[in-house]
């Protein structure tokens, strides 16, 4: 894995938008995976900071995000659709049916799923996968276990989650008790992946991720198995 060490949240966000808008200038067609969470936000913001300035532009860009709660409505303002929306996709030049998050509110999730993994099969594959880590190892809701599912699928929510994202909802009992996530190998698929890594409460966590073993217990340490992986993280989390 390929480690930058930047100063800060603002620093890591902006190295992160350079990596982007240099695959959207050489490719205006590419095919961009991401990621909701607090980790991005900053990068989105940059993003769109340099699409108002003509410095970028989205019109041919499609994208497949990583995850959705399981159940919830896009328009619920927790869902990572409206999230996406909000943060990204209302903000820039992009065509709103380009953008593809899974259905919170499918009434087949398995069904859901694999034709999910068919639409980024059929849209060429992920040229550009940005991620986040949780504080327990896990990447999209792909969470520590004693095995992983390597395709799309719908999964639990560990306890540690439920809580880490209580933060977003009224309440504890209204964070939804599972979601639909891309598998690691969906997200080993893309050609190209970049891992945002900010703040101590990360630093055990990216510890496990770069150690260079294999380990269910830390879905990020899969990452090791990719050719092309570059982790942006600020000091304070290495
Ligand atoms: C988001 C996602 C999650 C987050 C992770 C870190 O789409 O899949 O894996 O990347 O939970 O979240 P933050 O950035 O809020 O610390």
């Amino acid at each position: 894995m390929n480690l930058i060490v930047v100063k800060d949240y603002e620093a890591m966000s902006r190295k992160a938008a350079d990596i982007f808008s240099a695959l959207l200038t050489l490719k205006r067609d590419c095919v961009l995976g991401l990621a909701t969470g607090s980790t991005p936000v900053g990068m989105y913001k940059e993003l769109q900071r340099r699409n108002r300035n003509g410095e970028i532009s989205f019109k041919d860009v499609k994208t497949v995000n990583l995850d959705e709660y399981y159940p919830i409505s896009p328009d619920n303002e927790q869902s990572y659709r409206h999230f996406m929306n909000e943060n990204l996709f209302n903000h820039v030049d992009i065509n709103l049916s380009n953008t593809h998050v899974l259905n919170g509110l499918a009434e087949d999730p398995d069904k859901e799923c694999a034709e999910y993994d068919a639409l980024i099969d059929s849209l060429g594959g992920i040229d550009l996968q940005v991620l986040g880590i949780g504080r327990n190892g896990h990447i999209g809701f792909n969470e520590p276990d004693e095995f992983l599912v390597p395709v799309t699928h719908k999964t639990k929510l560990t306890e540690s989650t439920i809580e880490a994202n209580s933060r977003f909802f009224a309440s504890l009992d209204e964070v939804p008790r599972y979601s639909l996530t891309m598998g690691m190998g969906s997200i080993l698929k893309a050609r190209k992946i970049i891992i945002l890594v900010s703040g101590k409460e990360k630093k055990e966590a990216a510890r496990r991720m770069m150690e260079g073993v294999l380990d269910t217990r830390c879905p990020a340490s899969f990452l090791s198995l990719h050719p092309d992986v570059t982790v942006i993280a600020t000091e304070d989390a290495v």
